[in-house]
């Protein structure tokens, strides 16, 4: 799929990554301008969460995301208001590119799993949405 493609899916897809086979030892990479519709301009993990929790439960208004499984397992749960969508994220070669105003959270964590998140914008509180109903009101007017 070309980059031009890549850039006009809006709606929360897989994306493959490349993964180099090697008997001593697997290695996967990510290039912003080949495997992203965007360039990164952060990166943030999560780690050691206790068995039960839940993570990320909001939007952005403008942040655009791509998560990987770095180690581990979890679920990634899009929530447009209209439907619910479960992805189970547990290879390192792959991970879930999330738009923005698009309601996300994370959960299903297992043991030692390590979520790697690469997004488009520094941090800013503002840009988050975390009231689910106020994001339902902006995105479907109900
Ligand atoms: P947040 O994204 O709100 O996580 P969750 O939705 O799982 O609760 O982040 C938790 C806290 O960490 C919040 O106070 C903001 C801070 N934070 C940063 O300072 N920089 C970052 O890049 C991120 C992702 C969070």
């Amino acid at each position: 799929m070309s980059n031009i493609e890549k850039k006009s899916i809006n709606i929360p897809h897989l994306i493959n990554l490349p993964k180099i086979v090697d008997p001593r030892g697997n290695l996967s990479f990510l290039e912003e301008e080949t495997h992203l519709p965007f360039k990164i301009a952060r990166t943030f993990w999560i780690h050691d969460v206790p068995g039960g929790e839940k993570r990320g439960g909001h939007a952005y208004k403008t942040q655009q995301e791509f998560i990987i499984a770095l180690s581990g397992s979890f679920d990634v749960v899009i929530n447009t208001g209209k439907y619910e969508q479960r992805f189970h994220l547990n290879r390192s070669y792959y991970g879930l590119y999330v738009p923005a105003m698009i309601w996300r959270e994370m959960d299903n964590f297992s043991t030692n799993s390590l979520a790697l998140v690469v997004v488009d914008k520094p941090f800013n509180e503002e840009d988050y949405i975390r009231d689910f109903s106020n994001y339902n009101q902006l995105v479907n007017g109900q």
